[in-house]
């Protein structure tokens, strides 16, 4: 990879801002799911291995208007200290002098958390100012937050222009997993795209459409190409200022764009609801489209199974979905019993132990981990 990476930098006594994915699913104000946080570890524990301190930044959901407890990310920094058994030290934001303060104090081996970013809307505006404060915590910068990269925000792209600016671990692989996809894709190579907007993806399509043999549509953006192709949506979740766009790109694709040919649709958003599942073109109004429906499974399924590369897109994170995801989860995790549980974290923990073997960390220099209570 082109790329520079933690290995390619001097971070003995430095402090390392890190823009990590701690967009974790929450459920009664803790952690649901920790798998975004495990995943990074091998970048954090290398880096601390290395003799420097970090100061962790993220986003969470998608708060509007400034501070709110609920998408604060002291549970994130609750887990994350369960798993590498180290105080992680809570910021009451993300910038200003008390976070520079904090940040300044950091020795060594010191973990700091700082407050969601998207607490300020310069988060989000890729604003230079606050990307500049942002900067100003650290002496070098690491991306390992992959899920986030397609946006340019401050703490993603601004903030890069202000420090030495290195990828983690898992940055460096998805990289890699790109340039393999992209440079000499195994074919069938079939690109699966979701999300709920198209008019965020264009680009993304376009390019994919150069390079794949099928692109399967799914997720809230299924249904504004229904509605570019003059279907009737009723309720569902439509982008119509991006109906052009998707027609044009419907038209370019020719048969390599493929849509779902059935849907699961629900009378209203909300447990209890009426439902059923309908040919994509007899969504009645008042009605709306929830998920693909069984026809749609096994077609996509059959293009799956053809594939030699997959390459899989976002999910959608809009506030609904990213709920209804929790409530999956939450319903799967109740259902477990304590052995499939412990089967579930060996696993986990197998593959955490391969990437620490891939990226050169042990088990060794990674600190055990604390029990679950
Ligand atoms: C995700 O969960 O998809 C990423 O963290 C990005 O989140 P966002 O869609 O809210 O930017």
């Amino acid at each position: 990879m082109n790329k520079k990476t933690i290995r390619d930098v001097d971070l003995k006594g430095k402090r390392a801002l890190v823009r990590v994915d701690f967009n974790v699913p929450m459920a009664d104000g803790a952690v649901a799911d920790d798998k975004r946080i495990r995943a990074a570890l091998p970048t954090l524990q290398y880096i601390l291995d290395q003799g420097a301190s970090l100061i962790l930044m993220s986003h969470l959901g998608r708060p509007k208007g400034g501070p709110d407890p609920a998408f604060s990310l002291k549970p994130a920094a609750e887990a994350l200290n369960k798993l590498i058994d180290l105080p992680v030290q809570m910021a009451p934001d993300c910038v200003g002098p008390e976070v520079q303060a904090l940040a300044k104090a950091l020795k060594p081996g010191n973990v700091l958390m700082l407050e969601n970013v998207r607490f300020h809307p310069e988060e989000e505006k890729n604003d230079e100012g606050f990307a500049r404060r942002l900067a100003a915590l650290g002496d070098v910068y690491v991306n390992d937050a992959f899920g986030s990269a397609h946006r340019a925000h401050a703490s993603t792209e601004a903030v890069a222009r202000f420090l030495p600016a290195v990828s983690g671990f898992l940055m460096e692989q998805e990289l890699e997993y790109l340039g393999r996809a992209t440079m000499n894709p195994e074919r069938p190579y079939v690109a699966i795209l979701g999300g709920a907007k198209v008019s965020d993806k264009i680009a993304v399509i376009e390019n994919l459409l150069k390079q794949c043999d099928t692109l399967l549509i799914g997720g809230g953006m299924a249904n504004t190409f229904f509605k570019a192709q003059g279907l009737e949506t009723g309720d569902s979740l439509v982008e119509p200022g991006a109906a052009d766009t998707a027609k044009a790109l419907l038209a370019k694709a020719g048969g390599k764009l493929r849509l779902p040919v059935d849907a699961v649709v629900a009378d209203k958003f909300e447990d209890g609801a009426s439902r059923k599942t309908v040919p994509v073109n007899s969504v009645e109004p008042g009605w709306r489209i929830m998920d693909i429906g069984p026809q749609t499974v096994a077609a996509f399924g059959e293009v799956i199974k053809g594939a030699k590369l997959v390459r899989r897109g976002h999910v959608c994170g809009c506030e609904s979905h990213r709920r209804q995801r929790r409530g999956q989860r939450d319903r799967r995790r109740r259902q477990r019993v304590g052995g499939q549980e412990s089967r579930r974290r060996q696993a986990d923990d197998s593959r955490l132990d391969r990437r620490r073997g891939e990226f050169g960390v042990s088990r060794r220099q990674s600190p055990p981990r604390r029990r679950r209570t």
